[in-house]
């Protein structure tokens, strides 16, 4: 996915907001997506725009929403945003409803939220990489730090102020980070550092010294008047500093109700009261540090990506999974996705079924029963195509392999249950010792299986399966690393495209690839027919089979009311074309009612469903299709027969 993140706060301030930026930025570019940061919507391009700070980027949300009604839209309630700013003016409430989910830095944030927005609110601690440190803190001081812009809604101040009225044997030192936003303040803030000996104010300083000064402190010391869920608190405690903090929602929430170390906002006497608290009582020290301990694992980064990892799947459903290792957790969530290419399938029965000339995307054969059927058929005995295509890749592996000088990465797509696959990664692996695989598949049970098969075969592969439409898989891949990539395309699946899409699809498979990468692609060629319609009416009846379940799947997920036995499966070569047509014919005049989506639809006797083309090529006709796309037919690799070609194709320049 190509991503925006709109932060009002300017590129190099270190404001809450933009840290948040960063940090998303890099936990979505980890996921596999293009992140970039922007300080207002100006028509970029892409797939999701990211907001913070729903107030002051209010214009952004606007206008992307003017612009892309049906883009994603993801606005996070910073800052001041939730406390303040938004209830300015109620009508904000209302643009919101069009952003998908909102996003709160800590559980109480959605108390301040309208209940009917509630359900597409979640929460996203804001994690950090600090580590706690064991560092020596025994100075003889006892160091609290401040951090915080000098900014009146964060009470800057406070703190200096409670350190005044200390007892003398105090040795409390506050030292305070954060710039001065304008002279006023600095000169309130200088005027406090000449006459308050406790006081120190370091201004504005880089966030990795400031961290490591909080480190050296004893405490930390948080006097905002509202704050949406406060990044400092977080790394405090991920760095174990124990921390004091006005009680109010942003702390509360991060903190929770029954912590120990709150005081009211601008109560200077119970703040100086609690500082001096900790000096001297130990075990009072011990506890908020205790408490805060126990807070830890809430800010860590794996914990925040995988928040992340389960919103953008919330947001584009039906589109991309990307399954690392280990493969457990990932498929876990394969049930929602084949729920969502469900309601694609109701789209393409309306339009399909409801037409003329009925005809259904042969995508959709692709059901665990298709997929399997799928795997019946190439096993058949009248079935050339996957057992020739094997035979070419056992006896051409390693010249294949020898096409590359360093291991490449190894794509593919509608890679199945990747059996023939296996044969070029053995000689991969035998080459290079390690090998990265990356199949790319619809049907993410093929995929689970493929790749179990793989990986328990061969040790050192690392797969990493997607479960995405070929392009959208390829788009993940693309820019992963120097390595070169091999991208299969095996099984004449391209066969599935028209002459003209199959040329089109090429061109987007070569933009995506770079010069020294290569296309292995599966072409079944031509012959006499009667061995291609054999191959499509075998004798067991199994392509019969495979072709019905699409009426089985659509009774399935509408409960519709095909009846399987009065339809029959035909299969027929159209020579002009090249190509295979397959049909589901209807055996008598029936209305077929479908009980999800209220449609009925009628059929004639001997009315068809078109539900696939297979494309058949000639020698001459791949190296045309090669060259309309832009490649070089760098070898084309065959069987005795000629039945089947393995072709290797470059990108031409
Ligand atoms: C997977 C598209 C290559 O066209 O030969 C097999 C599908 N359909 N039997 C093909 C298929 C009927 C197959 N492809």
């Amino acid at each position: 996915m190509r991503i925006c993140i709109v932060t009002p706060a300017a590129p190099n301030s270190w404001k809450g907001n933009r840290i948040t930026a960063l940090r998303w930025a890099r936990i979505l570019r980890k996921l596999g997506n293009t992140v970039r940061i922007i300080t207002e919507y100006h028509k970029q391009i892409m797939d999701l725009l990211i907001v913070l700070h729903a107030w002051k980027s209010y214009s952004s949300i606007e206008n992307f929403k003017k612009k892309h009604p049906d883009l994603p839209l993801i606005v996070a309630l910073a800052g001041t945003d939730i406390y303040r700013d938004i209830h300015k003016n109620t009508q904000v409430w209302d643009g919101l409803k069009r952003a998908n989910r909102l996003i709160v830095l800590q559980p109480l944030g959605i108390k301040e939220i309208p209940p009917y927005l509630h359900n597409r609110t979640r929460v996203i601690y804001q994690s950090n990489t600090v580590k706690s440190s064991s560092g020596s803190k025994n100075t003889g001081k006892f160091k609290v730090c401040v951090i915080g812009h000098l900014r009146e809604v964060k009470d800057p101040l406070r703190t200096a102020h409670a350190a005044r009225i200390l007892p003398s044997h105090s040795k409390i030192e506050i030292i305070h980070i954060g710039a001065a936003l304008d002279k006023h303040m600095e000169s309130i803030a200088c005027a406090e550092v000449n006459s308050n000996p406790r006081y120190s104010w370091i201004g504005e300083i880089s966030r990795s010294k400031a961290l490591r000064i909080l480190a050296g402190s004893k405490l930390l010391v948080h006097t905002s008047k509202m704050e949406g869920g406060a990044n400092v608190i977080s790394e405090s405690i991920s760095l174990g500093v124990p921390v004091i903090s006005t009680e109010i929602p942003g702390s509360v929430g991060i903190l929770g109700a029954s912590y120990p170390g709150y005081f009211e906002v601008g109560d200077t006497k119970a703040l100086a009261g609690m500082m001096e608290k900790t000096e001297i009582d130990k075990s009072f020290y011990q506890l908020l540090y205790n408490r805060c301990k126990s807070l830890q694992p809430l800010f860590q980064p794996e914990r925040e990506a995988e928040t992340w990892s389960s919103l953008l799947s919330e947001i584009f459903p039906d589109r991309i999974h990307l399954v690392s290792t280990p493969l457990e957790t990932r498929f876990q969530e394969k049930k929602q996705q084949i729920g969502n290419f469900s309601r694609q399938l109701k789209a393409e029965v309306e339009k399909g079924l409801g037409s003329q000339n009925k005809s259904l995307s042969y995508k959709y054969f692709y059901d665990q029963r298709g997929s399997e059927l799928f795997e019946q058929i190439s096993e058949l005995p009248e079935y050339y195509l996957t057992r020739t295509e094997s035979r070419i890749l056992t006896q051409n592996s390693k010249q294949i392999a020898a096409l590359f000088d360093q291991s490449p990465a190894v794509v593919e797509l509608g890679s199945g249950n990747s059996v023939k696959t296996g044969i070029l990664l053995r000689e991969l692996l035998k080459q290079f010792g390690y090998c990265q695989f990356f199949p790319i598949d619809i049907s993410p049970e093929m995929l689970e299986k493929g790749s179990r098969n793989l990986l328990d075969t061969f040790p050192n592969l690392d797969v990493q399966a997607i479960t995405a439409e070929y392009l959208d898989g390829l788009n993940l891949i693309t820019g992963n690393g120097q390595q070169p990539k091999l991208i299969l395309w095996l099984g004449s699946s391209i066969g599935n495209f028209d002459r003209i899409d199959a040329v089109g699809f090429l061109k987007q498979v070569k933009k995506r690839m770079n010069v020294e990468d290569k296309l292995l692609i599966g072409i079944d060629l031509r012959k006499e027919p009667e061995l291609l319609v054999k191959a499509y009416n075998d004798s067991k009846g199994v392509t019969a089979k495979f072709n019905l379940n699409l009426l089985h799947r659509i009774n399935k997920e509408f409960e519709g009311t095909f009846n399987l036995d009065n339809f029959y499966h035909q299969a027929v070569y159209n020579d002009k074309l090249g190509r295979i047509e397959m049909y589901l014919i209807s055996k008598c005049n029936q209305t077929i009612h479908l009980n999800h989506t209220g449609h009925d639809i009628t059929f004639r006797k001997d009315e068809a469903i078109h539900t696939e083309n297979s494309y058949k090529y000639s020698f001459s006709e791949i190296q045309k299709l090669a060259e309309d796309a832009g490649f070089h037919l760098d070898y084309r690799l065959t069987d005795s027969g000629n039945w089947f070609s393995v072709n290797v194709l470059t990108p031409g320049n």
